[in-house]
């Protein structure tokens, strides 16, 4: 069986969905708690899972300035235990992170050897857990993702289409360059390297394909709406400058995959596809 923690989060519920015929259970607060920690060994002994993903994370990116500690429980020390019982039970690991771990200062896709900077908290929170995993002895193998979105959760693609009921004109940043990241094409990615022998831990990037900014997502949200019969807002292209928030996001965190595909023969879809697909399935 397959452990999935995160409970109703975005990735967690898209794993779920597309577990298929394999077998998975999901785990989510109250039950499963990173803020409680000494019940994880428990729980995780009585599922007894053949392999555990860890969807679960503090993920409230300006939060986490104001709960450093919050996030660093859930996001260093709740994966931190769950990896060291891993590592015990000889059980796998698939844990989750982020592109935000580096500066977005390269100027080019980030691969898995460059050096990590978080420029806020819940960066530094989720590049502690990377460390703490790859401490902990166990098999794992962490998937840095980024800018992920669903038909249900918090993310920016429901974000925008809620706004444009409300306003026919929004700004959105254009100087922030990333991957948006479909959660069920990252379940699909995450399930098809369950599939296989897990003999390959370490890093990689797993996020959509293609880049854009904020701005040229909004763009692509909006297009596809309208083929649905939503009304176009008009969409002004500001700077970060111009959109001040409690934590300061990488300008630049394009993740280059290739070794993720070149290592599991997996590939995220484009990302404005999966935007499309996204949109319809929200508004129709
Ligand atoms: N969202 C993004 O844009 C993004 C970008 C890059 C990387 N990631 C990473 O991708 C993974 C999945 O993110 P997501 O978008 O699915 O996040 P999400 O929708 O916010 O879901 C995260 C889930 O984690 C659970 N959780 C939060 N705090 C917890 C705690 N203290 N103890 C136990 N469970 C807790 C919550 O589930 P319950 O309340 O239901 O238990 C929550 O629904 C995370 O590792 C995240 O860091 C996300």
């Amino acid at each position: 069986m397959i452990l999935v923690t995160g409970g109703s989060g975005q990735l967690a519920r898209a794993l779920v969905e597309g577990a298929g015929a394999r077998p998975l259970r999901c785990v989510g607060r109250p039950a499963f708690n990173f803020d409680r920690p000494e019940t994880l060994a428990p729980l995780l002994d009585a599922a007894a899972p053949a392999l555990v993903i860890n969807a679960a994370a503090y993920t409230g990116v300006d939060q986490a300035e104001r709960e450093p500690d919050a996030a660093m429980r859930a996001n260093r020390d709740g994966p931190a235990s769950l990896a060291r019982w891993c590592a015990r039970a000889g059980v796998p690991l698939i844990h989750i992170s982020t592109d935000y771990v580096f500066d977005g200062r390269k100027g080019a896709p980030y691969v898995e050897q460059d050096a990590t900077c978080p420029t806020g908290v819940y960066g530094a929170s989720k590049l502690a857990g990377e460390e703490a995993v790859l401490a902990s002895g166990a098999r794992a193998v962490i998937l840095r993702t980024a800018w992920v979105y669903a038909p249900v959760g918090k993310n920016f693609v429901l974000t925008m289409l809620n706004a444009a009921q409300r306003t026919a004109r929004l700004r959105v940043v254009a100087d922030q360059r990333g991957c948006p990241t479909a959660a069920a094409d990252l379940a699909a990615a995450i399930l098809a390297i369950a599939d296989q022998p897990f003999d390959r831990p370490g890093i990689y990037h797993a996020a959509g394909s293609g880049e854009t900014t904020w701005y040229g997502l909004a763009c692509a949200v909006f297009e596809a709406a309208a083929r649905h019969g939503r009304r176009r807002p008009q969409v002004a292209a500001i700077a970060t400058a111009d959109w001040p928030t409690p934590a300061r996001r990488p300008p630049d965190s394009r993740l280059d995959c290739g070794r993720l595909e070149a290592t599991f023969g997996v590939r995220l879809p484009p990302w404005e596809e999966s935007v499309a697909r996204t949109v319809a399935a929200i508004v129709q």
